[in-house]
């Protein structure tokens, strides 16, 4: 029997969406406000789940305090009140979109997961807006 356990955390960050190789005017066209060249802020929202057998010897699927302290190390720590194109190194090179933040999020995390548990990641921009990645 597989239970999913989830761990929800948030996140304050900057980031600014563009190309370098176009001009403001076309990455206003295809980024919208997010392309403000001053940068902008979103409340980022994410959900942490992770998927397998419950350890008999505990009832645990996992120790969601071990969860917490992974997500603060890799995540909060690494993120909150930071601007995502300057201050976080997997964006230097990487346009901070949310498809991309829940990759690197992902990537972050999964290493610190014993392998024989699912991970997925859900990463809400705005409270409208989220996506998910599960490594596939
Ligand atoms: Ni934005």
């Amino acid at each position: 029997m597989k239970v999913q356990v989830n761990r929800k955390a948030h996140f304050n960050a900057a980031h600014r969406l563009y190309r370098k190789d176009w001009d403001d005017a076309k990455n206003l066209a295809i980024f919208g406000k997010c392309s403000n060249p001053n940068y902008h802020g979103h409340n980022y929202e994410m959900i942490v789940s992770v998927t397998g057998d419950i350890d008999e010897r505990t009832g645990f699927v996992m120790d969601m305090k071990i969860l917490k302290d992974i997500i603060k190390e890799e995540v909060e720590d690494a993120f909150d009140h930071k601007n995502l194109n300057i201050e976080v190194p997997e964006f230097k090179n990487l346009n901070p979109t949310a498809e991309n933040i829940v990759i690197v999020i992902y990537n972050k995390i999964r290493p610190k997961i014993p392998s024989r548990l699912e991970l997925e990641v859900t990463l809400y921009e705005t409270p409208r807006n989220f996506v998910k990645y599960s490594g596939n």
